[in-house]
């Protein structure tokens, strides 16, 4: 197995994808040997996903884990035999640390401990995203004008990925990041040429070439853009955009030839990902208060504008996959899942369920989500700015649409959730942890810990770990060339 070392490793879904690449019958590929992780929560899922894949692996009895994600017994009952010693080897694997200068030498002593134990000169891999709110698009615009913004320690954080480099010299790594990376600015030199400007200097002098995983052209030849992945296209049910380098190490380059994602046969759509869900119906978090019957009165008037509307003709522009629709259900489910966890609703206001409603009922005729300034006056809230020209946010409220991919799952879905609304009219409230986690590709027997806005943290956060399988697949076949 090729050891992998996991950096900023959220929860886990680089590394779910890589742990299931397999290399033969019933072998894996990689093992992981670290994730390091600041968040509390988030390293809790890595543990408790560690403690499930070493359960798995060794082929010992799974049905504690079980028993405890679909809350069917606690933990303290659980916690015993095979699955107590699994979970205390997982202490092994996770690290909580906060990455920067001041954990450098405790996070290389532990790396160097990990690969004093491989075989020596084994060929490894680095992956892993330094955080992202520093280049993405919205972080910015929430920041413009600020002055502190250019001396952010998080524009900075990559350069902890790149110490690792320098000091370890993995064969592979694979960074991603945030589309917004490529526009982002450090006064006026671009943060992405100074990303690859480092890349290409690293103070041990080792040495990598930059790989782009969609389009096979040399290094001199590629554009930024050519970094671009786009996760619909490769059978995530999700339009989600993200940078993505491939470094190979250029001593064994040449014996490494480049490869590139296989394209799906289509799109994978919201209605393949969720609707076999139960579905589930929001509890109020107010009391409906006598502005609440005006509300009421705007939504029966609404509705019926809305029954007079033609309903939508050709709603699907997007060629739906059905190879891919197969591969990700198989991907998704588990037969010991027949009901998956977390999937409650969070409770909304009675005025937002108001608001959702109608714009279920409007998106439903118009095949697309209603722009939010659609709405009619009085289900504007009293506080909005909407109509106003420049006002950030105008659609901050959206019905996601069966017949195609959802829009990009973030981490402030952990907010309100008004941007993730269900397309069905019955259940017009927000997507639950479990909706959001289908989108992203995380199997139904992958459990989130924390409270319900660390477990949306969580899964906005995530690589895909449908599509990083698929890069695993790259990773694992190159480094078995180099082996081999
Ligand atoms: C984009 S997420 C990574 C997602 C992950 N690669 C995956 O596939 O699920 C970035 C993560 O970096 C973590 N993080 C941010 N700053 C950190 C730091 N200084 N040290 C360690 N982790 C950090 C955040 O808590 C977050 O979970």
């Amino acid at each position: 197995m090729f050891p992998l070392i996991d950096l900023f490793a959220g929860p886990g879904g680089l590394n779910e994808g890589f742990s299931s690449v397999t290399a033969g019958e019933g072998e894996y590929a990689f093992e992981n040997l670290a994730s390091f992780e600041m968040d509390a929560y988030a390293c809790e899922t890595l543990r408790l996903r560690e403690t499930f894949r070493h359960l798995t692996r060794t082929g010992a009895d799974t049905s504690g884990y079980f028993d405890y994600i679909l809350g069917r017994k606690p933990w303290s009952e659980i916690f015993q035999g095979a699955f107590a010693e699994a979970y205390s080897l997982s202490k092994d694997k996770v690290y909580r640390k906060v990455l920067g200068e001041d954990a450098r030498p405790d996070v290389d002593n532990i790396i160097r401990q990990k690969l004093a134990q491989q075989e020596e000169g084994s060929h490894w891999a680095l992956i892993g995203g330094p955080p992202c709110q520093a280049y993405s698009l919205a972080g910015r615009s929430r920041r413009t004008g600020d002055a502190t913004f250019a001396s952010d320690h998080k524009h900075f954080l990559y350069r902890e990925y790149l110490h690792i480099l320098s000091e370890f010299k993995p064969t592979i790594f694979v960074m991603e990041n945030v589309k917004g990376l490529l526009s982002s600015k450090n006064g006026d030199d671009s943060m992405f040429q100074t990303i690859l400007a480092d890349l290409s200097a690293l103070p041990s002098g080792v040495r990598y070439e930059i790989r782009s995983l969609v389009v096979d052209k040399s290094p001199s030849d590629l554009a930024p853009s050519d970094f671009i992945i786009r996760a619909e296209e490769y059978g995530v049910p999700q339009k989600r955009h993200r940078v993505i380098l491939l470094g190979v190490r250029s001593d064994v380059a040449s014996l490494m030839p480049r490869r590139t994602l296989q394209r799906a046969d289509g799109v994978v759509t919201v209605r393949e990902a969720v609707a076999d869900l139960p579905a589930v119906t929001a509890a109020t978090s107010n009391r409906a208060p006598k502005a609440q019957i005006d509300w009421a009165a705007a939504e029966l008037a609404a509705l019926e504008d809305v029954a007079k509307l033609e309903p939508a003709q050709a709603v699907v522009s997007m060629q739906q996959g059905q190879r891919a629709a197969r591969a990700y259900s198989s991907w998704i489910r588990d037969s010991n899942v027949h009901k998956p966890a977390q999937h409650q609703p969070r409770p909304h206001m009675v005025s937002d369920l108001v608001r959702y409603r109608v714009m279920t009922a409007l998106a439903e005729r118009l095949g697309k989500s209603p722009k939010y300034t659609d709405l009619p006056s009085a289900l504007h809230p009293e506080h909005s700015n909407v109509t106003k020209a420049g006002t950030p946010f105008t659609d901050r409220f959206r019905v996601q649409v069966w017949d195609a991919p959802s829009t990009t799952i973030v981490s402030h879905i952990s907010k309100d959730g008004h941007y993730y609304i269900h397309p069905e009219k019955e259940q017009a409230r927000s997507f639950t942890v479990r909706e959001a986690a289908r989108l992203q590709t995380f199997p139904d027997n992958y459990f989130f810990e924390g409270p319900r806005t660390q477990q949306f943290h969580q899964v906005g956060n995530a690589v895909p770990p449908l599509l990083a399988k698929q890069i695993g697949d790259i990773v694992a076949a190159m480094l078995s060339g180099v082996k081999g």
